[in-house]
């Protein structure tokens, strides 16, 4: 049985049962870790819960994969220890440093975050808006020679790559390891369509993207433990780019004055008590997970957007990739109505799964639970689980309807750059507007889970 059917079975005893709200999943544990059971949970009242309840469901698990590839490097999502805590005083430092020199008269009592404040979302739509054109631009070339534009790999992709060069500060590298050309080698072999190159930007970007995919796959992927194959293959890749960053720390006057790179770099100063060693560790940690947020999850999730948009299930839904178009085109200086629109397309077309790990021996809701056991949150389902969304196959986008494709809700694990992620898509949705237009019948296609070839044509 795949890892996928065993989910799907747990999923459908989910459903016929009622309560429990969680329900074990024999099949995705493992000879090799006897003691650790794995428990599904797909409705939305318990997923929410599990999501922000993090004294009973740890995220240490994040922690430990991430160790076995990656050296010191963490992720804001895990354990909440000292480190962590570290490193979020590093990022809203760096990001104090960002609005001071994006608006030297800054605005007082603005009541958001300022990850989540509409200063900083126009800031970022203007980024997106350069890049996007810029693309555009290239790609228009296409009208004259008739040949479609691969809408996953040569828009989404390659703006979220560029996104994170510019918000960040950190290029990919100059040339492509081995293994990456192994990969899209592989890729090519294997995939109808277009072929993928690794040369100019546009290759730097695939190179970025393919360097990152394993990781991602290795800490958000693995259940209880992955292969020794994939764990080889993750440690070369993240090696290799966390090269690009540590180039990147040593020239902190290359990147963009107003990128978090040169943030970290001028608040140093405001660290006395952290080593150089562990603040750069700590600052190349934060700096990799916001890239590789910005590079993988952004780019897969416009990707996945507009594979819906055009999709069968899409018109079914009630929207299309022209109605879309227009419905994120419309005004709306709150962003509130924008916000909505990307997050019903999440729920309605992207996909995701999250996992915890039981802190200590408890019954969770009836449940007996060991501490050590993972629960596999299963996000597609708890996102058309009707007692959350009425109607869930349709799009039916409102700001008060409980959207968790950006995981939790509230606690300290909510997605930092959420806001982030849905003005980019936004600003792209809107900027291909009678420039780029889905081509009749297509579909996205999928390579290794991630969003591959989706056909366009210039206008
Ligand atoms: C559509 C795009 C995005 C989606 C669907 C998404 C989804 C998520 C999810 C599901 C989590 C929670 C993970 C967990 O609890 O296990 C999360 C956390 C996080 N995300 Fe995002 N994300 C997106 C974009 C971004 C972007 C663009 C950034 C950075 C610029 C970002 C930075 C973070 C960070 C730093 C956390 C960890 C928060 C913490 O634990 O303190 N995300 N995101």
């Amino acid at each position: 049985m795949t890892t996928a059917d065993a989910v799907a079975k747990a999923v459908t005893a989910l459903a016929a049962d009622g309560p429990p709200p969680l329900q074990r999943a024999p099949e995705l544990e493992m000879k090799s870790a006897p003691s650790v059971r794995v428990f599904v949970a797909a409705h939305h009242a318990a997923v929410n819960a599990i999501l922000c309840d993090e004294e009973r469901f740890s995220l240490r698990h994040y922690d430990e994969l991430l160790a076995q590839v990656a050296g010191p490097t963490r992720y804001l999502v895990g354990e909440n220890d000292d480190a962590r805590k570290l490193r979020l005083r590093l990022l809203h430092a760096a990001q104090g440093h960002v609005d001071a020199v994006r608006r030297p008269a800054a605005v007082p009592n603005d009541p958001l975050p300022p990850n989540l404040a509409l200063g900083y979302r126009d800031f970022i739509a203007t980024i997106a808006r350069d890049e996007a054109s810029r693309i555009l631009k290239v790609l228009a070339v296409r009208g004259q020679t008739g040949s479609p534009v691969n809408f996953a790999r040569e828009y989404a992709f390659l703006l979220a790559y560029r996104m994170a060069r510019r918000v960040v500060g950190v290029s990919g590298p100059d040339k492509a390891p081995l293994l990456v050309w192994l990969m899209i080698a592989y890729r090519n072999w294997t995939q109808a369509g277009p072929k993928v190159s690794l040369k100019g930007e546009a290759g730097t970007a695939t190179t970025m993207l393919t360097l990152l995919h394993p990781l991602f796959g290795h800490v958000f992927g693995t259940v209880v433990k992955s292969t020794a194959v994939m764990r080889a293959i993750t440690a070369n890749t993240a090696r290799h780019a966390l090269a690009s960053f540590d180039l990147a720390l040593d020239k902190p006057h290359l990147a963009p004055p107003e990128s978090l790179l040169a943030g970290l770099h001028a608040v140093r100063g405001q660290f006395p008590e952290v080593s150089d060693e562990d603040y750069r560790v700590q600052s190349r940690s934060v700096l990799f997970e916001l890239a590789g947020a910005l590079v993988l999850i952004v780019g897969k999730s416009l990707g996945e957007i507009a594979g819906f948009a055009v999709s069968p299930q899409g018109h079914a839904a009630g929207i299309d990739w022209p109605g879309l178009v227009d419905r994120l085109a419309v005004d709306d200086p709150t962003r509130t109505s924008h916000d909505a629109v990307i997050n019903e397309m999440l729920r309605l077309g992207s996909s995701s799964q999250l996992v915890r790990t039981v802190r200590n021996d408890c019954t969770w809701q009836g449940v007996a639970l060991n501490a050590g056991d993972r629960v596999l949150l299963h996000i597609d389902q708890a996102s058309h689980d009707p007692a959350a969304f009425a109607q869930p196959e349709c799009f039916a986008p409102a700001p008060d309807r409980p959207y968790i494709t950006s995981g939790p809700l509230q606690g300290p694990h909510v997605c930092y750059g959420r806001a982030i992620a849905w003005t980019i898509m936004r600003e792209a949705i809107v900027a291909t507007r009678g420039q780029i237009v889905p081509v009749k019948g297509a579909s996205l296609s999928a390579f290794l889970a991630l969003p591959d070839n989706l056909a366009f044509t210039a206008a």
